[in-house]
């Protein structure tokens, strides 16, 4: 079974993150620009918060605040569910939707090395399975 070591060596270990006092439309413009929907939040490499365009939806928009004038700390969630590099994909799907999040960043040896979204463990999980029906169709088909 896949682990999120190997998901990370083929996706990347590129973690796009944004600093807690940087205001809320900063993350939303690195968002856009990067086409992500999440951002860790880091103090001195350390991961303090995670911040979402869920967020930004119910924490702003809804509470009648303004991006520029929030800082990014008002409205992350702190503390982040994080995953390890030997977790395999169903254990991570479960992470998330116990805990009904989208994103986990990933730890080593307390280092960041990388963040999976649930789009990333359902595409892995879909090839996985597309793989294992064409073995079977080889195995019926002689
Ligand atoms: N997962 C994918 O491969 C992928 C790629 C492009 C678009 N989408 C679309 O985007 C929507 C939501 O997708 P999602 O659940 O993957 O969430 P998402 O849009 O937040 O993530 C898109 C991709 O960016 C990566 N990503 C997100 N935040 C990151 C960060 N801070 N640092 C490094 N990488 C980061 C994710 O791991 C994923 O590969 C869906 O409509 C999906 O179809 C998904």
């Amino acid at each position: 079974m896949e682990t999120l070591r190997q998901l990370l060596d083929k996706k990347g270990h590129e973690v796009w993150s944004i600093h807690q006092d940087d205001s809320v439309f900063d993350a939303i413009k690195k968002m856009a620009d990067k086409s992500i929907g999440a951002l860790v939040v880091l103090v001195d490499d350390q991961i303090v918060g995670i911040i979402t365009e869920r967020h930004y939806a119910r924490h702003v928009i809804l509470e009648g605040k303004t991006s520029p004038k929030t800082p990014v700390r008002d409205i992350m969630t702190t503390p982040v569910v994080c995953t390890q590099t030997d977790k395999t994909i169903p254990e991570c799907i479960a992470v998330m939707s116990e805990k009904r999040i989208r994103h986990l960043p990933v730890v080593d040896q307390k280092q960041l090395v990388g963040l999976v979204s649930i789009g990333d463990l359902i595409k892995s999980t879909i090839a996985d399975q597309e793989f294992t029906i064409e073995q079977l169709v080889h195995y019926i088909q002689g």
